[in-house]
């Protein structure tokens, strides 16, 4: 089963932004616990390169970077182990970049244009970001119809109350989004609480 079809099958994509190395190991086991062995590590802050190495370690886990913006990430994603790359816009840059380093890459879109972007280098599953904002599910139908064998995985806004109503289109493969890892409970250290989260993610998609 290929790596998008991992994700597709779990249908969730935690978007974790770690702001102390410490956290990176607990946090990992508290995703694996709830059954929920995805995570989009964000480059959003210095520690994140170094976080996806403790989290690689964890082979069980899906581990991405995301929020990259440069090939330079690209690179340190690679090498910290990260497996996929997603990217809150698409980027000519970083798609390259993904290509030669041989790492599947969901490109964000927001627009037909930039969906026809990501298709000419060949990537079929894309991030719709930010997906609430822009129209959420009402947006999404209107992209279908022109792009067929197109996925989206909708970001941004999504939440345990909304979530199933994307789920429920059959352009979307996986939700994203950072509900399920708020950075509070990491910082309290409250792993336990990320799990319950998690898991009742996992119950609203079902
Ligand atoms: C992302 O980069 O995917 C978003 O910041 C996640 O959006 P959310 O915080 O609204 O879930």
């Amino acid at each position: 089963m290929s790596l998008a079809d991992k994700i597709v099958e779990i249908g969730l994509v935690p978007v974790i932004k770690i702001t102390d190395p410490a956290h990176a190991a607990p946090l990992a086991e508290a995703l694996i616990a709830a059954d929920l062995p995805v995570a989009e590590v964000t480059f959003r802050t210095d520690c994140a390169a170094e976080a996806i190495k403790i989290m690689s370690e964890y082979k069980e886990l899906l581990l991405g970077a995301g929020t990259v913006i440069t090939a330079e990430q690209v690179k340190a994603a690679k090498e910290a182990g990260a497996t996929y790359i997603i990217s809150p816009g698409f980027s000519p840059e970083v798609s390259k970049a993904c290509i030669a380093e041989d790492l599947i890459y969901f490109p964000g879109v927001a627009s037909p244009r930039d969906i026809q972007d990501a298709m000419a280098d060949g990537w079929k599953t894309l991030k719709f970001f930010p997906a609430e904002a822009l129209g959420g599910v009402k947006t999404l139908k209107a992209f279908a119809a022109p792009y067929p064998g197109i996925s989206f995985v909708p970001t941004g806004g999504i939440n345990a109350e909304n979530v199933k109503s994307y789920m429920d289109l059959p352009v979307v493969k996986a939700c994203g989004g950072s509900w399920m890892v708020p950075n509070k409970l990491m910082e309290e250290g409250n792993f336990g609480a990320i799990t319950e989260l998690a898991k009742e993610a996992l119950t609203k998609i079902k």
